[in-house]
């Protein structure tokens, strides 16, 4: 019996020793690319759990000061708020009124750390709406396309004039970049940044957000999210919101989308974001709690793989605790 030939190539070289691997490594994690998504509700002193998001808090207007405080010692790039309003309405107003919880968390969230992050504000009618819709509804009971536009343009106003730096626009109906462009242009916002969720999926994903926001919704959202299946879909969303304006392209969720977001990131010119969303983050988290996989591991390779697909910037759950450990060299 004659041996096999040695191989001529070995991969397994450059994998040798810790020093090699981190030299070689292809994708690195910084905090300046985590953004922290944060929730603000309306009338309460004290930061309220999440049941299906263990970790994650709905804050007080106050406990979000330390949170973000937090979020941009640690070096994290950016939060995104959401609020809780303790009113809804059908056509979502406390998303317009100045004193609604939203912009109020804005105005403070600016003034405590408005120099050292971005802050974002999520442009979507669903956290204020009775029958939580990301828009509002025609005579038919159908989400109104274009009616909407004009809500979401008077969102983007008060958000802007809130101290939002960047809008993250979330609700999928067309045409919602343009409009919101235009209205920003037209009241002297044009400094003022556009976040599209460009491609942002039906998905069942979204699951322990909803909680998160307390939603009202019945029914679902696949007469303006997209379907799962699309994959050429997502590209073309993002392709159209560049072309309407958009300062940067989002992909949402990540995890499960990570062949449309490499197509997003090889046809955009402008950055592309990912959102690993919250039912993501409470898969592993809960996997985790059963000591099931390792957390950490299984946190810093789940953020990893959504940046090695092609995403600049991840909107995570998790962006001031991975940026503490990053800070702290030991990935
Ligand atoms: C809509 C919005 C949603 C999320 C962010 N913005 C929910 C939805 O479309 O139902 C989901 C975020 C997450 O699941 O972490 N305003």
């Amino acid at each position: 019996m004659t041996s096999a030939p040695a191989p001529r190539v070995r991969p397994r070289r450059l994998r040798e020793t810790p020093a090699l691997r981190r030299l070689v490594s292809e994708t690195r994690l910084d905090p300046a690319e985590l953004v922290l998504p944060i929730f603000v509700r309306e009338g309460v002193t004290e930061p309220m759990p999440i049941a299906s998001m263990p970790g994650v808090v709905q804050h007080s207007l106050d406990s979000v000061k330390q949170a973000v405080a937090d979020a941009a010692a640690a070096g994290v790039g950016g939060v995104m708020l959401f609020g809780v309003p303790e009113t809804r309405d059908a056509t979502g107003s406390c998303g317009t009124d100045p004193n609604g919880i939203l912009n109020v968390a804005t105005r403070v969230v600016a003034d405590e750390v408005g120099d050292a992050l971005v802050v974002q504000t999520d442009l979507c009618l669903d956290e204020f709406t009775d029958h939580g819709h990301c828009g509002v509804l025609d005579a038919l009971g159908r989400v109104d396309n274009d009616a909407t536009l004009e809500r979401y343009r008077e969102m983007a106003l008060v958000q802007a004039a809130s101290g939002s730096q960047l809008l993250g626009l979330s609700g999928m109906m067309d045409g919602q970049v343009a409009a919101v462009r235009d209205a920003l242009d037209g009241a002297g916002f044009a400094h003022t940044a556009i976040l599209a969720y460009s491609a942002k999926y039906a998905s069942a994903f979204y699951g322990p957000f909803r909680d998160a926001v307390e939603s009202t919704l019945e029914g679902d959202r696949r007469t303006y999210q997209l379907d799962p299946g699309n994959r050429r879909e997502g590209l073309r969303e993002a392709m159209i919101d560049i072309d309407e304006g958009a300062d940067v392209v989002m992909v949402k969720p990540a995890g499960s989308y990570l062949d449309v977001l490499a197509d997003v990131a090889a046809a955009s010119e402008v950055p592309v974001w990912a959102y690993q969303v919250s039912g993501e983050y409470s898969m592993i988290e809960a996997a985790a709690m059963h000591g099931w996989i390792d957390r950490r591991r299984a946190v810093i390779e789940s953020v990893r793989g959504i940046r090695r697909a092609g995403a600049d910037v991840v909107l995570t759950y998790w962006a001031t605790e991975l940026a503490g450990w990053l800070r702290e060299g030991t990935e």
